[in-house]
This record gives structure tokens, sequence and C-alpha cells, in this order.
């Protein structure tokens, strides 16, 4: 088995791929990026590399694009892939279905048929809590049900899981881990590289920061009257850093398995569920600043609640989250700052 610590980071560019770069840098790995910077900026690379001081390798193209994957893989001798590059924006993928598909589908069997062909072993997947729906128990374990999926964004996120369950039965050396992450947030502390929404932004956090920054007017609360404690909807909000730290520790999960082909998959959540009360509340308190909100109708296809059970984390991959809502919401306030400076 090639124990190279050369590993292809695909979306690499990304919120949480180049987070994760750098945690697989400071693990002692060599990462290669691949990124075609759909929704990425170029510049992210620059940041990267600031941070670690050292120059990272990286490629602009698509995953899908046979003769690029197939010339990186022949360059370098991978020992596994991270693959993160997919299209994430759920409303989009409602009216987009084949670009979704086509991207997210495509892109993954692409690397599985590289990954065969030069005998690289080990996959990490970006799932998501996307594939459990509203579950009927909280908090959810790995053996809640997969619920049919509410956009075709999960839906793709599903497949994908499929693709690779049935890749591991064929028994043609794949190790393989999908890591099914609840609401990732944050930055990486230096306030270097963070998320980096484009055009306005639909998740929570960065809508946040920016009307915290002045950038929108208000913030809507998309209703107060579900069946929670505040009346507003609970997440399970964890820090990028901690779920990157998830992928340096899979890739050695993934070591440990002496079958020939493996295939599990992990929850990657605080296990503490969260309002969105709670998180203007946080927010306001770690910014010092009073935040302009108001309380609007419930947004179309929103869960009530849902958070994770971590149990299988903690005791099967033996990781755990360390960081707290506060330094998410310091850390992502400090790279808010920073790019309202420079934009
Ligand atoms: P992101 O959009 O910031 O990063 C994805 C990166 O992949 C981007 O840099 C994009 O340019 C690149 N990319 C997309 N398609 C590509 C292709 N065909 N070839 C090469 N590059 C391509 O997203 P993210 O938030 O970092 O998410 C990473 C992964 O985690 C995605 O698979 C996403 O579905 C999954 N995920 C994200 C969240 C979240 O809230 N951010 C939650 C659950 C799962
Ligand atoms: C959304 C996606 C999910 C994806 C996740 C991370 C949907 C239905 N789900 O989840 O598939 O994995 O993002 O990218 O789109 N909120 C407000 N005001 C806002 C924005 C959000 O009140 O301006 C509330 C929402 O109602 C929700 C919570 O904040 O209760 C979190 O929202 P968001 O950040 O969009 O994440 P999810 O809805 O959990």
């Amino acid at each position: 088995m090639s124990n190279s610590k050369l590993v292809l980071v695909t979306g690499g560019a990304g919120y949480i791929g180049s987070h994760t770069v750098i945690s697989l840098v400071n693990a002692g790995y060599k990462p290669v990026i691949l990124d075609n910077y759909s929704n990425s900026d170029p510049q992210v690379i620059a940041g990267i590399q600031d941070i670690l001081q050292q120059p990272v390798t990286h490629y602009q193209g698509d995953c899908r694009d046979w003769d690029l994957v197939n010339s990186i893989f022949s360059k370098h001798e991978f020992e596994g892939v991270i693959h993160f590059a997919a299209s994430k924006a759920v409303g989009e993928s409602v009216e987009q279905p084949l670009a979704y598909y086509g991207n997210n589908l495509d892109s993954l069997m692409m690397l599985l048929k590289a990954m065969n062909q030069f005998n690289v072993p080990k996959l990490v997947f970006s799932s998501s809590c996307t594939v459990y729906g509203q579950p009927d128990q909280l908090p959810v374990t790995e053996n809640t049900d997969r619920k049919p999926a509410a956009s075709p964004y999960g839906n793709t996120k599903k497949i994908c899981e499929d693709i690779i369950i049935d890749v591991v039965k064929s028994n043609t050396g794949l190790k393989a881990v999908a890591l099914r992450y609840f609401n990732p947030i944050g930055a990486h502390p230096s306030a270097k590289i963070g998320e980096l929404p484009l055009g306005t932004p639909s998740n929570l956090i960065p809508f946040v920061t920016q009307t915290a920054a002045g950038i929108r007017k208000v913030l809507t609360v998309f209703g107060d009257d579900y069946n929670t404690p505040d009346g507003t909807c609970i997440r399970d909000y964890i820090h990028v850093m901690d779920l990157s730290d998830a992928h340096v520790r899979s890739l050695s999960y993934l070591d440990e398995q002496q079958a020939n082909s493996y295939y599990d998959f992990f929850n990657l959540g605080t296990g503490k569920g969260t309002s969105v009360m709670e998180v203007i509340k946080t927010f306001e308190e770690v910014a010092g600043v009073s935040l302009n909100y108001q309380v609007g109708p419930r947004r179309s296809g929103d869960i009530e609640q849902i958070f994770a059970s971590v149990d299988k984390a903690k005791e099967v991959l033996h990781w755990e989250t360390t960081k707290t809502m506060e330094q998410a919401l310091g850390d992502t306030w400090k790279w808010q700052q920073i790019i309202s400076k420079t934009s």
C-alpha cells in the first residue's frame, strides 16, 4: 500500500477544503489541491500558503476532466483522496437538477475510476446530515434511517454514498468513509481563510456577520413558532477547524483497517443543538455589537431541529470537537471584518 503522505484534495480552495489543507500539512501530509474555482477564489491558495509559510501544489481544473485527472494521478503517487468538490446550494439544485447530478455524481465517479486505475486505496467523502431529513428521533445516530432527499442536492449526497458502498462491495481495494457534516461554521483563527459566499448568503452565520458588518440591512429569523424552547429552529453548528481535523483522523482510521475493502460513515457535529436566537445572542456578546434582526415567516423546506449523536465518532474514530460556539462566531467575525475591508 502507498504510504506517500500525498493526498489529493478536490475542492481544496473551497470553504471546508481550504481549512482541511491546513490541518493536513500540520499533521505531516502533503496535500495536492484540484479545484475549478467554480465556487471559490484562486486567492484562497495565497491565504493557505500564507498560513503555512510554504507552497502547496495546486491544479486548476475539473474533476470530470479525465485527461487532467489522469495526468495528476500519473504525476503523484497518492495514498488517498479527500473529495470535497461538489455543487452545494440547495435552492439552486432545485432549479438546475441536471447540473447538480452531473457535477456531484460524475466528479465522484471519475475519481473512483482514477483511484481504481492507480491503486489509490483511501477515500474520504463529504456527505451531509441532509441525508437524514427531519429525523423522528434526536439526537441523530448513524443508525437513523436516511429519508428521501428533500432536494436534488441532498439526493446527490445519498446517491454518492450508495455508489461508494457498491464500489467497496466489489472488493477492488477501496477503503472509504463518508462524513456526514452537520452545520460547519467559523474560520481559521488567523482570519486568512474563511467562508466566501458568493452573492447574498442563504446560510445563517454569513448572513449574521454580513448584517453586523453593514453589508445587509437586516437579518430575518425564519420563524419563531416552531416546537422548540424559544420557537426558532435548532441546528448543530461545528467549527470548521474541528471538522477539518476529522478528515485527517479519517485517513489514519482507514490505515488501521485490515480489510482489503472497507466502508464506514460518521456524523460530524458537536452533539449540541443551538437555536437561531441563541446564535444571535451569542454573536452579539462575542462581537460586542447589537444585531439588527426581525422575525419573519418560516423558510420553506426548513426542518425544525436536528443535532448529532457524536458517540460513534468519539468511540470509533477517536475524534471529538474541541472548539466552542463562541470561538466559531469570534473567528467568523474576525474573518468578516477582514473581507469587508478588502472588498
Ligand atoms: P465550497 O463550495 O466552498 O467548496 C467546494 C469547492 O469545490 C469549491 O472551491 C469549488 O470551486 C470546487 N468544485 C466544485 N465542483 C468542482 C469540480 N467539478 N471540479 C473541481 N472543483 C470543483 O463548499 P464547502 O462548504 O467547502 O463544501 C465542501 C463539501 O462539503 C461539498 O461536497 C459539500 O456538499 C459538503 N457539505 C458542505 C456543507 C456546508 O455547510 N458547507 C454541509 C454538508 C456537506
Ligand atoms: C442548509 C441546507 C443544508 C446544508 C446546510 C449547510 C436547506 C434546506 N438546507 O441547512 O442542506 O447542508 O445549509 O450548507 O437549505 N436562518 C434564518 N435566517 C437566515 C438564514 C437562516 O433564520 O437568514 C435559519 C434557518 O431557518 C435555519 C438556521 O438558520 O433554521 C440554519 O440555516 P442554514 O445556515 O441555512 O442551514 P440549514 O438550514 O441547516
